[in-house]
């Protein structure tokens, strides 16, 4: 049965924990869903693990409905949800909901994800929940802002865990159906996760939400570096270079074919 929005939320309510990960193209897509994976997301970090930019700016809205075709294809039952890219969104809400829009018109998307928490954006929240387009909100670390912040943890300090507090709580009243939490102190992600009534999905951000994501590519190994709150459940750079050279071997001494 496919996953739907209602779905996550009774599953909050039940304490069933939400599986997440992010997919860049349609044969992973594929495995994954018929692994059981209950949300794929085609993030923007698709612009660094697929693309090799260096972050997550240069990714363009063209780029991610293509990738999001793709994956979209090898989808029967997981919820998914697309990455808006930096500046598709921010400058102002009917640049937001074009975006969306044509997200939504163009892929098989149910939903996207916007980063930020500042009034404006929770505002943008919710002008695209009041026309129809599901959103799940992203706080903590925000890989667009990298520039402002680096990839380091948010909300150490109490101000910092404060702000973020009464984000989660603002994005989550503006209409949003679910909100990623990344890279903050467990301990805050918890607090959320039992103040707000959507469900929260962090990546590094502890146990205590209610659900989790993580890069499929660091997931597999495959990334030339994951962040340390990374879980690798596989090694695939090895698995490949491994294949790779002997059948470079078998063609070079003409044992294969
Ligand atoms: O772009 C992405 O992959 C994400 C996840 C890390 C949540 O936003």
């Amino acid at each position: 049965m496919p996953i739907t929005i209602s779905q996550l939320l009774a599953w909050k309510s039940e304490g069933r924990a939400i599986a997440a990960l992010t997919a860049t193209e349609y044969a992973t897509a594929k495995i994954m869903d018929k692994a059981g994976i209950d949300l794929i997301l085609v993030g923007d970090s698709l612009g660094m693990v697929a693309l090799g930019y260096k972050n997550t700016l240069p990714l363009t809205l063209n780029e991610i409905i293509h990738h999001t075709k793709a994956v979209g294809r090898g989808i029967s039952n997981a919820l998914l949800v697309v990455d808006l890219p930096f500046l598709t969104y921010q400058i102002s809400y009917e640049q937001a909901i074009a975006s969306a829009g044509r997200v939504l018109k163009e892929t098989d998307a149910q939903a996207v994800k916007i980063e930020g928490g500042y009034p404006d954006l929770v505002k943008t929240i919710e002008k695209l929940t009041a026309r129809g387009i599901p959103v799940m909100g992203h706080i903590g670390l925000t890989p667009q802002s990298v520039h402002q912040t680096g990839y380091r943890r948010q909300g150490n300090e109490p101000s910092g865990a404060e702000k973020i507090f009464m984000q989660a709580k603002d994005i989550a009243e503006a209409g949003a159906f679910a909100i990623v939490l990344e890279h903050i102190p467990s301990q805050l992600a918890q607090e959320i996760s039992q103040t707000i009534a959507i469900p929260t999905i962090g990546i590094g951000a502890g146990s205590g939400c209610d659900g989790q994501i993580l890069v499929t590519h660091d997931l597999l190994g495959l990334s030339e570096w994951q962040p340390a709150f990374v879980k690798k459940y596989a090694d695939l750079q090895t698995v490949i270079t491994d294949a790779v050279s002997s059948y470079c071997k078998d063609v070079r001494d003409r044992s294969f074919p």
